[in-house]
């Protein structure tokens, strides 16, 4: 789900997009995004679902361009793409989104998606750019791509044995991390990734904001094992991360590492 919260007194407008063969979830997603303060503009025909008006001649034409009339007056859309499907016209207005400069979020993380991310987290991280550099282009990736609440780097500090805050996007965090402290350190001290569905019930949890619901935290670790960072990815959602969300985040990380060091 969407991970915004509400603005008092500012409703955004959202656009749903998507197959109308999922009109359960259409109907769900308008009713979370609504109770998040969204305005929700939605699909009026579910021609996949029963309307069979859509059949008649020059509706469905009609319905795309009026469609896309919609996004015009959103400044998001919300792709309904159930089990990763994105059918042609769908497609068409996501194009359609981005180059208008609006905001494209999805119900699910799906393989494809992720693989767009990998491919650009590939493309900008090289042997020749600074570490900063890339820690703040793969926050930028990630949190263009999802949307996430908060989604950045903490590094390691030897001398200090700290995590210090890297490059991020999202409100202010905690500067310094002690070893084996919080879910980045637990990270860090166990050399491997660690899942939270639900802050509230891991002891020692960090909190840098009281919106942050749920958060996975993900090892980048040197070809001697040696962990060098990690990266921390928050969401205002409880139980918002996979097992496949934290095996393409470890190949990020790996990315990252091999790259670097
Ligand atoms: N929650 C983290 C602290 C970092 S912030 O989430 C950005 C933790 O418990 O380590």
């Amino acid at each position: 789900m969407i991970d915004i919260e509400t603005i008092p007194n500012k409703y955004p407008v959202i656009t749903l997009c998507g197959s109308t063969r999922f009109k359960d979830e259409f109907y769900r997603v308008q009713k979370e995004l609504t109770l998040k303060g969204w305005i929700v503009i939605s699909v009026g025909l579910f021609g996949h679902s029963g309307d069979t008006e859509v059949l008649n001649d020059g509706v469905k034409e009609m319905l795309d361009d009026m469609h896309k009339r919609k996004i015009d007056l959103a400044q998001a859309i919300y792709v309904i793409n159930v089990g990763g499907y994105v059918g042609s016209s769908t497609r068409s207005e996501i194009a359609y989104a981005r180059a208008h400069g609006k905001k494209v979020f999805f119900l699910e993380r799906s393989d494809e998606m992720w693989e767009e991310v990998i491919g650009r987290v590939r493309g900008i991280v090289s042997a020749d750019s600074s570490l900063v550099a890339d820690m703040a282009n793969v926050s930028a990736i990630l949190h263009d791509a999802f949307g996430w609440w908060w989604t950045g780097f903490y590094t390691v500090d030897k001398t200090r044995n700290e995590l210090i805050l890297g490059p991020f996007q999202g409100p202010v965090a905690c500067t310094n991390i002690g070893f084996g402290k919080g879910v980045c350190g637990t990270c860090w001290a166990r050399r491997e990734s660690v899942i939270v569905p639900d802050v509230e019930k891991f002891p020692g949890h960090i909190a840098c904001s009281s919106l942050s619901k749920s958060e996975i935290v993900v090892p980048i670790l040197s070809a001697s094992n040696d962990c060098l960072g990690v990266i921390d990815i928050d969401s205002t959602n409880l139980n918002e991360f996979s097992d496949r969300d934290r095996q393409y985040l470890e190949q990020i990380a790996a990315i990252v590492a091999v790259l670097k060091y």
